[in-house]
């Protein structure tokens, strides 16, 4: 099943790209299911449609459905947040507060996203296509398998195994809570499921990531910093979609300078995701809901081209950790060194060949990094930083 994401700044326009991205896909036969993780749900909205939490058939080969975090997060988290409790409370802390203590921000959407791997696993469909909440939550949440594997590990660091035999004794020492096995069920099934979702998110030939933006500075700022997290983090993104741009039919010249202003913001996407497809829709003269408008805004978005195919083929910037400090690979096929110019802004690597200019920014742990060394090797540029306080260890 292929999985799609749509994610940008909060109001760029994700649902209804999302929605007619769903729409265009069941036009051309393939059994698809939209769904919302965002808590705002507006999927409804755009359909001109009443959703519920189990899929609604919206058209022929389309559902939709809009997720109830809060009961995803009792079904996945009760157990656990049961023992949080009993363990905060014996240690003193007020019942109200270990209550609140208890819910970790963005637990709930990271449990409407285990509806990712319960889609797939059905099988059911062949494209699902996932409308996300506004971008910085996304990004929590895409990342959270990971925090909260590591936040599991370190709050059970008891082995089932190992709890089995050693309850019984400190039972009799203490009187801290200790974990029962309904609890380790709970951790083990949990775990399960978020590598599950993080393996299908993850996988290149099966999940894309596709970011709408409005030409607009800011909007394209934040973009830009979700596409290095992104691929930090291991995410897939293989096409921009740049939605509300000023028709040509609008001639009123109070809107030159918007015009202007938008075609200047277009040259700024194309550099700073280069090798991303970027595709591109107008404002319409309306509200973009129900089939209608949605597959109007689908015709603008993908014209006559399949939806669902992974668009992008040129491999993103890939960031790895070396022992003084990261390297970064960025695939430039068919170029010797000299071709190449590589200079550093403070938190953005340009990279110029010929006459593409192409800008990278670096994520928080690379700024504060050096450059020391950049070369060509079997087709990827590779550059070398170096972290100061590594520097300082080596120097101590
Ligand atoms: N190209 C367009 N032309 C005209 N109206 C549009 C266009 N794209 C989106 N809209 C309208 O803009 C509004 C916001 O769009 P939408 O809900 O898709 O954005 P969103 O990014 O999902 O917002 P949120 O961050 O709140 O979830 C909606 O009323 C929608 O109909
Ligand atoms: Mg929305």
């Amino acid at each position: 099943m292929r999985v799609l994401l749509f994610t940008g700044k909060g109001g760029v326009g994700k649902t209804s790209v999302a929605a007619a991205t769903a729409v265009r896909a069941a036009g051309l036969g393939r059994r698809t299911l939209v769904m919302s993780t965002d808590p705002a749900h507006s999927l409804a909205d755009s359909f001109g449609v009443a959703l519920g939490r189990e899929p609604t058939i919206v058209a022929p080969n389309l559902e939709a459905e809009q997720i109830d975090a809060q009961q995803r997060l009792e079904d996945n988290w009760r157990d656990i947040r049961n023992y949080l409790v009993s363990l905060l409370s014996w240690g003193g802390v007020d019942t109200v507060e270990a209550e609140e203590l208890s819910v970790i921000p963005g637990l709930e959407e990271i449990f409407s996203l285990i509806d990712v791997k319960r889609h797939v696993d059905s099988g059911k469909h062949d494209l699902l296509v996932v409308d996300c909440a506004p971008t910085a939550e996304t990004l929590r949440l895409l990342s959270l398998p990971d925090a909260l594997g590591w936040y599991l590990e370190r709050i059970f660091p008891v082995e089932r195994k190992v709890a089995k035999v050693v309850r019984p004794m400190l039972n009799r020492v203490t009187t801290m809570p200790l974990p029962q096995d309904q609890l380790f069920g709970a951790i083990d099934s949990l775990y399960r499921n978020l590598e599950g979702v993080r393996d299908i998110l993850r996988d290149v030939s099966r999940t894309s990531v596709r970011l709408v933006v409005n030409a607009e500075k800011m909007v394209i700022a934040e973009a830009r910093r979700t596409y290095t997290y992104l691929n930090l983090f291991g995410y897939h993104v293989d096409a921009v979609v740049v939605n509300r741009l000023l028709p040509d039919a609008v001639t009123d010249p109070w809107f030159d300078r918007w015009k202007a202003l938008q075609a200047e913001h277009l040259a700024t996407v194309e550099q700073g995701f280069a090798g991303v497809p970027m595709m591109r829709a107008p404002l319409f003269d309306e509200e973009i809901v129900g089939l209608d408008a949605l597959d109007r805004l689908a015709q603008a978005v993908y014209g006559e081209d399949a939806v669902d195919e992974v668009l992008r083929h040129i491999e993103p910037p890939r960031f790895e950790r070396t022992s003084d400090g990261y390297l970064l690979v960025l695939a430039l096929p068919f170029v010797d060194r000299g071709d190449v110019d590589v200079f550093r802004t403070a938190d953005e690597l340009h990279v110029k060949v010929g006459p593409h200019h192409r800008s990278i920014l670096l994520p928080a742990a690379l700024a504060r990094c050096e450059v020391v060394s950049a070369g060509i090797h079997g087709g990827d540029l590779r550059v070398r930083f170096a972290s100061p306080d590594q520097g300082q260890e080596r120097g101590a």
